[in-house]
């Protein structure tokens, strides 16, 4: 049987990162993570002094950025132009500028050819906002991972202050309602849950139940493609 595309869509916070990661490791696939891709176009926008409305110029940009994604022993690595900003691309500045950037339809028409070409082999878990709906709506698993919105300001509270950026928690909140709000009305492939996805509530889950969950779904999936 051909290695499968797994899809794990859902708003800010709810853990796809942490979980795409590990599901992919315990399956020993690529884990693609989408949402960097569009943090480095607004990062790479932001330095080029680009304006964020301007659409032609973000999609062109979009188009020219050299995105790689690189698993090392020491953790996964943004580069952007051979240069590491996996660290760059996290702050509450980047994110609310990723948020206006991902909403221009020539942005994400470059990045969704990009996933394609990197997820079309399988043998990938794809994390993002519109992977079962709008770049690989064949994929043959796909969860929908969501939490209430105070529990996943709070893990990305805890997310930054861990990695040393300085923020407020009732901030950090705002924000992900503000995120959550500008994902989801968008009128270009906004936030959305595909008919056929698996639906995780993680308020009150711990990342071990989410993966046993999750893996579980998987090996079900395999049976039924066999
Ligand atoms: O998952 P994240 O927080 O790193 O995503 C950053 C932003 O990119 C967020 O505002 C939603 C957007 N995004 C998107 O529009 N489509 C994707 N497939 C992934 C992320």
């Amino acid at each position: 049987m051909n290695e499968l595309i797994i899809a794990i869509d859902g708003p800010s916070g709810a853990g796809k990162s942490t979980l795409s990661k590990l599901l992919a490791q315990q399956l020993n696939y690529v884990h693609l993570d989408t949402g960097a891709m569009y943090r480095c176009v607004a990062f790479a926008a932001m330095e080029q002094g680009i304006d964020p409305d301007d659409q032609e110029r973000l999609g062109t940009l979009a188009q020219q950025l050299k995105i790689e994604l690189v698993h090392t022993l020491s953790g996964d690595r943004v580069l952007l132009d051979g240069s590491d900003v996996s660290t760059a691309i996290r702050t509450p500045e980047v994110s609310l500028l990723t948020s206006r950037v991902s909403a221009a339809p020539q942005v994400r028409k470059a990045l969704v050819a990009l996933q394609r070409r990197l997820g079309e082999a399988g043998g990938v878990v794809l994390e993002g906002r519109d992977i079962g709906t709008v770049v690989f709506p064949q994929a043959q698993v796909k969860f929908f991972l969501s939490a209430t919105a105070a529990e996943r300001g709070q893990r990305r509270y805890a997310e930054l202050v861990a990695k040393g950026v300085t923020v407020s928690l009732q901030q950090t909140i705002s924000e992900v309602v503000a995120r959550d709000l500008a994902d989801s009305e968008r009128e270009h492939a906004p936030l959305l849950q595909a008919d056929d996805a698996v639906v995780i509530d993680s308020t009150n889950l711990n990342i071990d139940q989410v993966l046993t969950a999750m893996v579980e779904v998987v090996k079900l999936r395999r049976q039924e493609l066999k």
